[in-house]
């Protein structure tokens, strides 16, 4: 943890968490140089909210979602901003999107939103632009530059041409290891997009990009997966100090590929599991990354928590808070120019998974 940054005055009014030390929201705090110019700022993820009828939602879902918010707003210092990391709603449904968005209404602070994929295939993110704007946009604050990339938008002919309902086309891109569904992607015209909007920025600024799926190849069958990463990649390349920061996951993943530091959230809603601990097709969960424990597998709050971040040098340092676990901290380490988990990197030291009867 960095000097610059105190968790137990962070964290002194925080008093509404539920289960005393851990809340399902990131935190993030730049602190560069100059002191004037650190910030802050929280991050969300994946919620869910899912419509069982009527008024009726998944109350878990609701829960997780509505103590990030009361969290969120018990902060000090209060942060700058909060980013939402996409999958509000679970099947994109005009009522989800607005359960999911009063419930976000409560935040203090100006919200930032990134499309996730249960957010978009009903109706291709049309009302959750009139909910929240743009699907990709970037924005600067004191001294960083941030991206929002809609990553999770797939071939045409897929979206427009497959399938005989948009509600169909929802529930197919909505599962898990689905033969039916279609890898996700950025596209040209976002990278088109992105190349324009990187070249205004000096190489020396620190970036960094929010995007729903990973950046980067790890499991296709769940679309732990962007089809056109390595372009992306590409485009981030040139800057001394990138950091892309995802969900879609639902678990901690972390990893260095060149310049670009990637590190994942957790969700408020569930988490996923490991693809090797399922998977039968090859997976790329990356070789820095040591999972993390779940304590219990049929407890589904076990495993969602949040994180802060401490980007102290332009680079992240991750803190991860876990219901029922131990808190890790994946810090960037200059010498080694990788993530690299302070408790758990040593295979010695991390905490074996509990046997179950
Ligand atoms: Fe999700
Ligand atoms: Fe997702």
């Amino acid at each position: 943890m960095s000097n610059t940054f105190d968790r137990r005055q962070f964290l002194k009014n925080t008093t509404l968490t539920l289960t005393g030390t851990a809340l399902p929201i990131t935190m993030v705090e730049l602190a560069f140089a100059k002191s004037s110019d650190n910030f802050n700022f929280a991050y969300i993820s994946d919620s869910h909210i899912q419509q069982i009828k009527g008024n009726n939602f998944v109350r878990n879902w609701d829960r997780g979602l509505l103590r990030a918010v009361a969290e969120t707003n018990l902060l000090t210092p209060k942060p700058d901003f909060i980013i939402f990391g996409g999958d509000l709603a679970q099947m994109g449904s005009k009522p989800e999107l607005d359960h999911g968005a009063e419930m976000l209404s409560k935040l203090h602070g100006k919200v930032y939103h990134v499309m996730g994929e249960h957010d978009y295939y009903l109706d291709l993110g049309e009302y959750w632009s009139k909910l929240f704007g743009k699907h990709y946009y970037s924005f600067d604050h004191k001294g960083v530059h941030f991206v929002v990339l809609n990553s999770i938008i797939t071939y045409d002919d897929w979206t427009f041409n497959k399938w005989p309902t948009a509600q169909q086309r929802m529930a197919e891109m909505a599962g898990l290891d689905n033969p039916n569904g279609s890898p996700f992607m950025v596209g040209d015209k976002q990278r088109d997009w992105l190349k324009k909007d990187l070249a205004k920025v000096k190489k020396d600024t620190p970036v960094i990009v929010f995007s729903h799926s990973p950046l980067q190849k790890i499991y296709k069958g769940w679309n732990f997966w962007t089809e056109d990463a390595e372009a992306v990649q590409a485009l981030l390349a040139p800057f001394d100090k990138v950091t892309v920061f995802y969900g879609h996951v639902h678990q901690i993943q972390y990893n260095q590929i060149g310049n670009i530091a990637f590190t994942s959230a957790m969700a408020t809603a569930w988490p996923w599991p490991y693809p090797q601990a399922y998977a039968q097709a090859q997976q790329l969960l990356p070789k820095l990354t040591v999972q993390m424990n779940r304590a219990d597998p049929f407890f589904e709050r076990d495993a969602t928590g949040w994180q802060f971040i401490d980007v102290a040098t332009g680079r992240a340092s991750v803190n991860y808070n876990l219901y029922n676990n131990a808190t890790r901290t994946v810090a960037f380490d200059a010498q080694e120019g990788h993530p690299k988990d302070s408790g758990y990197q040593a295979v010695e030291k991390r905490i074996p998974p509990q046997t179950h009867y």
